[in-house]
């Protein structure tokens, strides 16, 4: 743990003289935290933090983020100067590894990445155990987890050689079987990865290309899915990265903890919020029923959330919902789009909330799944594919994090606690003495 005590808070429980002093660290930038590590053994009690709002459950040095400016750095680097002049394999180095990289850093780190883009052969069978129609979000949960049972050669989490090899491993083949994943829904054949095309290239590759003919990916298109990989890579301690560390906290392997992270990242609340917001527009239908839709996002007991808006750290504007916005403009103009009825429907529902008192006194704003829908809907990728992407670009994070972790000498088993509210002990009633 860095930094030494800026502060302390005494702790004292009423009837009792024992005080305990905790000290207050702080970070390089951001909340300083108070060490509890002592309250339990010292005083015996847990501090309470439900869905951990407020509870910081680890030391990082990789992302930063601001939810009241709308700040979020990745290594220091500000996201909107990365979105427009680095590029996913950079930014993937970046948070691996902590610097920006040289050109021969880069070079060499893309190729280990090319060099994994191929999954066993053997892999392939896992696919024809699913139905045609199962969400994709599902077979790549499973397939990703299958990756552990063919790499009994580099499972050791404790050899750095063995998690380095792990990061490349995950990092370049999870776009290949989120690709599969695809054409296996469509009934068409697998695509192979290409090494002479670039990483975001090379995914929309192997989603659109077909055996039977040449396919060249748009590269207007390339740039604009590479941006959206950067934009999604990494985030803090949201749930699913968490899921990770949680796991791998135990000594699992990365390929399982990867595949929890998906699961996790799966949820309408998380990651599957991108796909919920297409479904909320295409129920929505009109900018004349906008009003009834907000009316009913009011109202309690409706149990209906503005998808793509609000967020747990973001009281301000997502950063990332700016540049998701911005590309959005830049691949319907590509591609030709003049007025994209889900566009055009998105920015008035956006314009309406943002002057609607409810999101405003709740700083509830666009997050970055309010716009990717539109975008990959618009590059023709199907709205239950766009989780998947979102995991694509997201294990770069979860790997990297996993990997700060597994580094870290004061790394421990996770193990929270809790607020027993339950019987005290009570003895066994026989079943015919019961009423
Ligand atoms: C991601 O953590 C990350 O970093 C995640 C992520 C990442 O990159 O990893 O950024 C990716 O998950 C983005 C968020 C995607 N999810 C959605 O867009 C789903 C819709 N948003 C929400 O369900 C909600 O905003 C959350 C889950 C994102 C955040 O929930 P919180 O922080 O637990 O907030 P809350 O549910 O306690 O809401 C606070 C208040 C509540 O009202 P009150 O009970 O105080 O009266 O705001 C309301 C909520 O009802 N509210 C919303 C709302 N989000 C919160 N009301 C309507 N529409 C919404 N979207």
């Amino acid at each position: 743990m860095s930094g030494t005590a800026i502060g302390s808070v005494t702790v004292t429980l009423n009837g009792s003289d024992h005080a305990i002093k905790l000290p207050l660290l702080p970070g390089t930038i951001g909340p300083s935290v108070f060490d509890i590590r002592k309250l339990y053994p010292e005083l015996g009690v847990f501090t309470y933090d439900p869905g951990y709002g407020g509870t910081a459950a680890c030391e990082s040095k990789i992302t930063y983020i601001d939810g009241d400016e709308g700040i979020l750095l990745h290594r220091g680097y500000p996201i909107d100067q990365l979105a427009e002049k680095s590029t996913f394999l950079e930014v993937a180095h970046l948070l691996l590894n902590g610097e920006l990289p040289n050109e021969a850093e880069l070079a060499a780190f893309e190729r280990d990445v090319l060099l994994h883009t191929m999954v066993h052969e053997q892999l392939r069978q896992f696919y024809n155990g699913f139905r045609r129609d199962a969400h994709p979000m599902a077979v790549i949960c499973g397939v990703v987890g299958a990756l552990s049972a063919f790499y009994h050669d580099s499972l050791d989490v404790n050899n750095p050689v063995h998690r380095r090899i792990s990061a490349f491993r995950l990092i370049a083949k999870v776009p290949t079987i989120a690709a599969w994943a695809y054409k296996y829904s469509l009934g068409q054949p697998f695509m192979y990865p290409r090494n002479d095309l670039g990483y975001a290239e090379n995914f929309l590759y192997m989603m659109n290309a077909v055996p039977a003919e040449p396919y060249h990916v748009n590269p207007v298109l390339a740039r604009a899915m590479d941006r959206i990989l950067i934009l999604h890579a990494d985030h803090e301690q949201n749930a699913s990265t968490s899921t990770v560390r949680l796991a791998g906290s135990t000594g699992a392997n990365p390929f399982a903890c990867v595949a929890a992270g998906i699961a996790s990242l799966w949820g309408p609340a998380h990651g599957g919020a991108n796909e919920a917001v297409l479904k909320m527009l295409a129920e929505i239908g009109s900018k004349e029923a906008i009003p009834d839709f907000i009316a009913k996002v009011k109202d309690k007991n409706s149990n209906v959330r503005l998808m793509g808006f609000g967020h747990r750290v973001y009281k301000n504007y997502d950063p990332r919902a700016k540049i998701m916005e911005r590309t959005c403009h830049e691949v319907l103009d590509e591609l030709g789009i003049k007025d994209d009825p889900l566009l055009d429907l998105a920015l008035e529902l956006e314009r309406i909330a943002l002057h609607d008192e409810y999101f405003i006194s709740k700083k509830l704003y666009p997050n970055v799944d309010f716009y990717s829908g539109i975008i990959l809907k618009a590059m023709g990728i199907p709205t239950s594919m766009f989780t998947v992407l979102f995991a694509v670009a997201r294990t770069v994070g979860w790997i990297s994090q996993w990997k700060e972790m597994m580094e870290d000498p004061l790394q421990r088993i996770g193990r929270p606690r809790q607020l027993y509210t339950g019987h005290p002990q009570r003895d066994y009633v026989a079943l015919d003495e019961r009423g």
